[in-house]
């Protein structure tokens, strides 16, 4: 307790990261390393995801970004995919009071309908319940990947050009962002990855452009609080120049 609050009272809290995302990993070494089954450490990792939603919130950061299954997660055991789904489907209905509580607003991003109904609608009705919250943001990326949300915008575009909503010539940067699933969020300013593994597996290509990158050999469900406050305590350490010079970078602050 007493080193959370010595962390915490190291950020920085005017110079917060107004978007983290996270792809969190690790669960299933979490599991094997204690004799477990797989899914015991995704029901571990629920913990961590309450965790990181609280701090997120308590420290006024407007929007969390979870990985929480990848498109190339449904080529996993068919077992281990549908306790996924139940697992996650459960834990958000669970959460939804607290999430009202704390001013969050669930939001989700994917391709939803590839979800069982049962999980399906359990999230459908968190994302209602919590419309009107806001505070936090979080997001949960199901049944995601960059590639597919890239290739949804192209198509969403080239019907935008067909019926003469755009034209061609109009297409540029932030046209293209409004076309992502993300449309309503800023950029991430930093992405964590738990679990050992530094690259990115198809998350969020595009928004993470200037994002800062914070790898941690933690696992997932061995991520709380004050491990989420070191990545925060190392962002804040770093100079974002956005292709600039350090200089002016320097005389712009
Ligand atoms: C990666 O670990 C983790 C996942 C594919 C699932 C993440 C989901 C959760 C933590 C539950 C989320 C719940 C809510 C409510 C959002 P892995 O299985 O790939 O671990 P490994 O690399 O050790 O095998």
């Amino acid at each position: 307790m007493e080193e959370l609050q010595n962390k915490l009272n190291q950020i920085d809290m005017s110079r917060l990261p107004r978007h983290v995302a996270i792809i969190m990993d690790g669960n299933g070494r979490w599991a094997k390393l204690r004799g477990e089954d797989r899914c015991m450490g995704h029901v571990e990792g629920v913990n961590s995801v309450r965790k990181a939603t609280e701090l997120s919130s308590d420290l006024g950061i407007d929007y969390l970004t979870l990985y929480a299954f990848s498109t190339e997660n449904w080529n996993r055991p068919q077992q281990e995919v549908d306790a996924l789904m139940h697992l996650i489907g459960m834990a958000i209905e669970r959460e939804t009071p607290d999430l009202i509580k704390n001013n969050v607003h669930l939001n989700l991003i994917g391709a939803l309908d590839r979800m069982p109904k049962e999980a399906y609608d359990r999230l459908r009705r968190c994302e209602l319940a919590t419309a009107h919250c806001t505070g936090l943001t979080m997001t949960l990326a199901l049944s995601y990947s960059s590639r597919w949300e890239i290739v949804e915008a192209v198509k969403k575009i080239a019907a935008s050009v067909k019926s003469g909503k755009i034209s061609e010539t109009d297409i540029d940067d932030n046209i293209f962002a409004q076309y992502l699933a993300t449309c309503d969020m800023p950029d991430p300013d930093l992405l964590i990855r738990t679990g050992g593994d530094n690259r990115i597996s198809n998350y969020l290509l595009w928004q993470i452009a200037y994002s800062e990158l914070y790898f941690t050999r933690t696992l997932w469900p061995d991520f709380g609080k004050a491990e989420y406050a070191d990545a925060i305590i190392e962002y804040q350490q770093r100079e974002r120049r956005y292709g600039k010079t350090s200089e002016q970078v320097q005389q712009e602050s």
